[in-house]
């Protein structure tokens, strides 16, 4: 069965939704075979593939190169492609054209748009012309200059209102989910329960419908320190690296190939 925005968005006070990250057809290929139903190509790519320091640099061609890939790599889940930074936040014709580009030439599903009641115009303009759309709010990388660095949103009650304000916006705005990154878990579940749409978690407790995490963080690959908010399922860096060493060495000493690598 193929996920669209709308199943997903029904899931909401049925079943908790697994989103996870993925940037290339094979990763893809495995979240969809371990019954992930959407699949997230995030602008984390910048950092987590491309050797960026933040996700700022990320531009349309390697976004649309990454979610290409990714569609091609899945049957049934449902593909979200990121909008990198200044691809919609210069006119409201920018992000429509840039938006359809990522299902026109990439075949995505859905866009995602950082940013709340300040994105409603254009969230309620590429909703009206057919391009679903999942919000993202708290922690918003894309605006790490501004805000200072990578810090957890809405301690204090101000802030916390503003978001509340804001995941109000993106919702009557027509998305049909909206990301919380980065907020205090009690914040996360009254937007949560205020909600009619799914709130997909990263950093933001127990209480949202759902949750997203970084592919290579959930499985321990790149051997970076990670934030508070992941847990390994799995510590692959140093598994990657011995079976390379292991072939490295029998290259060297002559042991591989062997008989049975051998026409
Ligand atoms: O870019 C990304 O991967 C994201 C998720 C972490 C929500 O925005």
């Amino acid at each position: 069965m193929k996920w669209t925005a709308s199943k997903l968005k029904a899931l909401k006070g049925k079943q908790k939704i697994a989103m996870l990250t993925a940037y290339d057809a094979l990763t893809a290929s495995l979240v969809e075979a371990s019954g992930i139903p959407a699949v997230l190509v995030g602008d984390s790519l910048g950092m987590t593939m491309l050797g960026y320091e933040s996700t700022l640099p990320v531009s349309m061609e390697e976004m649309l190169h990454h979610t290409a890939a990714v569609s091609r790599g899945v049957e049934d889940s449902l593909v979200i492609a990121d909008m990198p930074f200044m691809s919609y936040q210069t006119s409201l014709e920018a992000g429509l054209m840039n938006a359809g580009r990522f299902l026109k030439e990439a075949s995505a599903d859905a866009v995602k748009i950082e940013g709340g009641a300040i994105r409603g115009e254009l969230i309620e303009s590429l909703v009206q012309n057919g391009i679903p759309v999942l919000g993202h709010i708290g922690l918003t990388p894309q605006s790490i200059k501004e805000t200072g660095g990578y810090k957890v949103q809405g301690k204090t009650s101000e802030q916390a209102r503003r978001l509340m304000d804001d995941a109000m916006a993106v919702e009557q705005a027509g998305a049909f989910a909206i990301v919380l990154e980065c907020i205090p878990a009690e914040l996360g579940e009254m937007i949560s329960n205020a909600l009619s749409i799914p709130t997909i978690g990263i950093g933001a407790g127990a209480g949202c419908d759902g949750q997203v995490l970084v592919f290579t963080d959930l499985l321990g690959i790149s051997g970076k320190p990670v934030p508070k908010f992941v847990k390994k399922y799995a510590n692959l860096n140093p598994i990657i690296i011995d079976a390379v060493k292991a072939y490295k060495s029998e290259v060297e000493e002559g042991s591989f190939p062997a008989s049975e690598q051998t026409y």
